[in-house]
């Protein structure tokens, strides 16, 4: 097991949603799992009025996130816990100069002997990324002249591909980039560390994952919600940027990339990028027009429950043309993917929330049992990253009777039949391992830029195209009418159901 030394976690935006919602359980949950060194220290940092104890009970004795689990606990060995929280506040603004906080960061680490070994996590609106590392920096408090100093900074990492190249420069300008730890949970997901084991721990799948055997690959993200209370930070993005730039791309590098020398951190994210770098970038609209679909989800009824279009959420513009719904056709153009056509799509308002990677394989190159519709009974090995998380294979029998009638069976396994400790959730996961130096999980700064650089000339065309369409699709469906379109061809998209062993097409009637 990895050495976690004695280190002190700074947030800043810590009076924010993400810090309660998300870091403060995360690290309560390595605290019960006695994964915390020693000697460890919180700081949360913000512009709210608070003291150490408002502070405290705002993330922990008061919190809606952690009240199920403080109520399994003794309440000294809450004390315990509270008692490494601490609070700063920096006044009217994050551009100030840094003295006072470095001057408390200074004075905790004496107390608790934290060895000056400090993680700043950025979890402040992205516009402040720049502001916060330069007064970090201008107060010495980036050098790693006596312990290590890293930054977590949380995603959106830029705005467009000159938007995270600036983002980039700018923190580097302050610390080195083995400093710099970019958050994409979907990396903190065990199913998508798999993807990994899965490839690469087995001879069975490998001599298969290529352009001879793998006819197209299929990823679905659909979340049941809408944009909730984000309406404001979600016009201003939409699901391309929102999920398909960070988190999809990410499930696709691993899907893509050849096999790394070694589980190395940077050995890994050298082949992720190699891989980003191979998606072809489409330029000319006529490629764009037949490669992309963008929609908006509309006002409908679900379980008798009136739902509000996304045009009528709050903090959208009535008039909004930003998509809910994206789905991506696209080429990967190197060795192992010429002509294999990839199928990404995201969206919100779907019937269920399911993310899961579909690789479909060639059809047998020769028919024995013609009679059999085989074309539609084709292996299938289908990831599931959530929920029901596991593996399934489809594959053909033989019906029992006479001549060779040929269906589809399921092999199929399940996460939660392995699970028998606590299953890290994706930020406990990620923390620890940036506690521990190890950024393997952590997006380079030349993957989001790769990523980028595939994304950018979608949202160009989407934004400046002529006649680019927007189309609807009621809340509750599988996206709009028109988007098995996309798929040319090949099918249908698959839509999978709650249960990973579901066929498209399942639904529960009651
Ligand atoms: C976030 C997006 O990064 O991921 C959200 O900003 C989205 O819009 C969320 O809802 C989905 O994460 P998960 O883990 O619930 O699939």
């Amino acid at each position: 097991m990895n050495k976690t030394e004695n280190q002190m976690l700074i947030i800043f935006g810590a009076s924010g949603d993400l810090t309660a919602r998300k870091l403060i359980p995360a690290i309560f949950n390595l605290y019960k799992d006695g994964q915390l060194p020693k000697n460890y220290v919180i700081l949360g940092v913000s512009r709210s009025d608070l003291s150490d104890v408002e502070f405290r009970k705002k993330v922990v004795v008061e919190s809606p996130y952690l009240k199920d689990e403080l109520e399994k606990e003794a309440d000294s060995f809450i004390k315990t816990f509270t008692d490494k929280l601490f609070y700063e506040d920096l006044g009217k603004d994050y551009d100030t100069d840094y003295i006072q906080l470095a001057k408390r960061i200074s004075d905790l680490n004496t107390s608790h002997q934290t060895e000056h070994n400090h993680i700043f996590y950025l979890s402040t609106p992205p516009n402040l990324y720049e502001v916060v590392a330069k007064n970090l920096h201008d107060q010495g408090l980036s050098k790693e002249v006596k312990g290590w100093k890293r930054l977590i900074v949380e995603k959106p990492f830029g705005y467009s591909l000159e938007t995270a190249k600036n983002l980039n420069n700018a923190l580097h300008r302050y610390f080195e980039e083995s400093q710099i730890y970019r958050i994409d949970h979907y990396l903190g997901k065990e199913t998508v560390q798999n993807l990994l084991v899965t490839r690469f721990a087995n001879s069975i799948f490998e001599p298969l994952w290529n352009r001879n055997y793998i006819h197209h690959v299929e990823i679905t993200n659909a979340e049941t919600v809408g944009v909730e209370k984000r309406g404001g930070y979600y016009d201003k993005s939409g699901a391309l940027r929102d999920m398909f730039q960070s988190h999809l791309l990410q499930i696709v590098a691993l899907v893509v990339m050849e096999p790394p020398i070694g589980a190395d951190a940077d050995e890994i994210r050298n082949e992720k990028v190699k891989a980003l770098k191979s998606l072809r970038i489409m330029r000319d609209s006529k490629t764009l027009r037949k490669n992309t679909i963008r929609a908006q989800y509309m006002a409908s009824v679900i379980d008798g429950k009136k739902i509000r279009g996304y045009r009528e959420e709050p903090d959208v513009d009535p008039k909004s043309i930003t998509e809910t719904y994206a789905a991506i056709k696209f080429f990967v153009d190197n060795w192992r993917w010429a002509d294999v056509p990839f199928y990404v799509r995201t969206a919100k308002r779907m019937p269920t929330k399911v993310t899961e990677i579909v690789i479909h394989f060639t059809s047998p190159h020769h028919q024995i049992f013609k009679d059999s519709e085989m074309a539609n009974k084709d292996n299938k090995l289908i990831i599931r990253i959530q929920p029901d998380e596991g593996i399934l294979i489809k594959f053909g029998v033989k019906v029992p009777g006479q001549g060779f009638k040929v269906e589809r069976a399921n092999l199929d396994f399940y996460y939660s039949s392995l699970v028998e400790n606590h299953v890290m959730e994706a930020y406990e996961r990620l923390l620890l391992d940036a506690m521990q130096g190890d950024a393997t999980l952590y997006a380079r700064a030349d993957e989001v830029e790769a990523a980028w650089a595939f994304v950018d000339p979608i949202l160009d065309y989407w934004k400046n195209g002529k006649g680019v369409k927007m189309y609807g699709y009621s809340a509750g469906v599988w996206g709009p009418q028109n988007e098995d379109d996309l798929m040319e061809g090949h099918g249908m998209w698959r839509n999978p159901g709650e249960n990973l062993a579901d066929d498209p097409g399942f639904c529960v009637l009651s």
